[in-house]
């Protein structure tokens, strides 16, 4: 068998943690490859909702196995608290969450150096999840990182030196904090996370694959979020696209199967960075209102605006991508006009590949569509789709040249349609 992999289209948030729970029961496994906590899967199913961090969203349906992968960053006292939340909800993890002896340790400092690198960058701030994700990535390519796996040898020492590290770059940016409290909360989330079992995850996914079970990878973040091929500098860390997935989970690329790219019928971003077709005016407070939009990690409201089909380009090349998914057309139902962005203007040059940079010059060209106007939320089968509906799928699968497979048509995971 081989691994499929769901991903991310924009600047994230697209709706990766709903369908990869709906999609769960075709797999035998469900591994996340990348990001950490920065990331908010959201899922809703029998009237509750579950935001998940770290733990793989395939986590509620049935006895899956579900794996955190080498290429992930973990924050313990996160994920004590998001082991915590899913045990008092019912759900018992112990004998199906593992937990990559590679994958590497946020550590209590990471997320200090998170804040003061914002603190001095000022006005071009990332606007970061403040999570330690840049800090924790940037210990392990300079291979300084503390790993999963180190908490089973000499663990206090490793701690110690990377820590020590830390403290001296604080003090060249002179900021302060108070570690005492972070650090209990990190210590106890190391205990809770000796109760899972630490494997070594590559081996077994392959021998996995080999035995004929299939694996379905969780992106975390979106492709224009990536730190090769995202909107530089103002991306995450880590490399959110399909290749991550090899490097994450130790697949070869030989061993990937369907490439899943999810994206929302409109487009949103959160924190700083460009987005070319961001609406500053009621258009784009309705999209915010009616989509609530605001992040699931940090409450911030959501930056709102059309699709923007040259991003979306870009995202379906990068990527591979051999099915697509549309999210949230719903909460354009009461539209009656849609846009979407089908080339950028750059002085006098119409461009249609995503340039180097995006600045203030790029100016969307739009092709408008007289909007659907029926509610689809309760529709069951793409038979009841209406004719404006259709009519932008079929706009959207001729310049993306990719079939879309799933429209999901509300937040619980009932609201799903398959075309099959
Ligand atoms: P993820 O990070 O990609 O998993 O996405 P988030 O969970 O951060 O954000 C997606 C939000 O949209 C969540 O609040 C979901 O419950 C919600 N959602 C997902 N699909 C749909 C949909 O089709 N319609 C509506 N209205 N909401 C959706
Ligand atoms: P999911 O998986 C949306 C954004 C942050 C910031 C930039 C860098 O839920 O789609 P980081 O904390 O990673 O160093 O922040 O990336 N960002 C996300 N935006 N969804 C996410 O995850 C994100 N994870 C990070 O807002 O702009
Ligand atoms: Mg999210």
């Amino acid at each position: 068998m081989k691994v499929d992999v769901l991903l991310g289209l924009q600047w994230g948030d697209e709706g990766k943690g709903k369908v990869v729970d709906v999609l769960t029961p075709r797999y035998d496994v469900v591994s996340r490859f990348q990001g950490g906590p920065n990331a908010g899967h959201t899922l809703e199913f029998e009237g509750k909702k579950y935001v998940l961090r770290s733990i793989p969203s395939g986590i509620f349906q049935g006895n899956k196995i579900n794996i955190i992968g080498n290429g992930v960053v973990l924050d313990p006292a996160l994920f004590k608290v998001e082991v915590e939340a899913l045990e008092a909800a019912g759900h018992d993890l112990s004998q199906r969450l593992f937990i990559s002896k590679k994958a590497h340790l946020i550590l209590p400092t990471h997320r200090l150096l998170d804040a003061a690198y914002e603190q001095a960058k000022g006005d071009s701030k990332i606007g970061t999840t403040g999570k330690g994700i840049g800090p924790a990535y940037t210990d392990k390519i300079s291979r300084n990182g503390v790993r999963v796996g180190d908490i089973l040898h000499n663990f206090e020492e490793k701690y110690t030196t990377a820590v020590n590290k830390h403290k001296t770059i604080l003090k060249h940016y002179n900021f302060d904090y108070d570690l005492s409290q972070l650090e209990k909360e990190w210590f106890e989330g190391i205990e809770a996370l000796k109760k899972f079992s630490f494997i070594n995850s590559e081996h077994d996914i392959n021998r996995m694959l080999q035995s004929g079970a299939s694996i379905l990878a969780e992106g975390a973040q979106g492709t224009m979020l990536d730190i090769d091929f995202g909107s530089y500098p103002f991306v995450t860390s880590s490399n959110t696209i399909c290749a991550g997935a090899c490097t994450g989970l130790g697949v070869a690329p030989r061993n990937i199967g369907e490439v899943y790219g999810i994206f929302k019928a409109y487009c949103t971003r959160v924190g700083s960075g460009p987005f070319p077709t961001e609406l500053h005016c009621p258009t784009g407070e309705k999209l915010r209102e009616k989509g609530h939009e605001f992040g699931s990690v940090t409450g911030r409201p959501r930056r709102c605006g059309w699709i923007d089909l040259v991003a979306l380009r870009y995202a379906v090349m990068i990527n591979g991508v051999t099915k697509l998914i549309m999210m949230k057309s719903d909460v354009m139902d009461s539209f009656e006009t849609i846009k979407a962005c089908v080339a950028y203007k750059i002085g006098n040059e119409t461009v249609t590949d995503f340039p180097y940079e995006i600045d203030s010059q790029v100016e969307p060209v739009y092709k408008e569509f007289t909007g659907w106007q029926t509610d689809m939320t309760a529709m069951q089968s793409e038979s009841e789709f209406p004719k404006a509906f259709n009519d932008y799928l079929a706009f959207l699968e001729k310049e993306l040249n990719v079939p879309i497979y799933i429209v999901s048509v509300g937040p619980d995971r009932a609201q799903t349609i398959i075309r099959e």
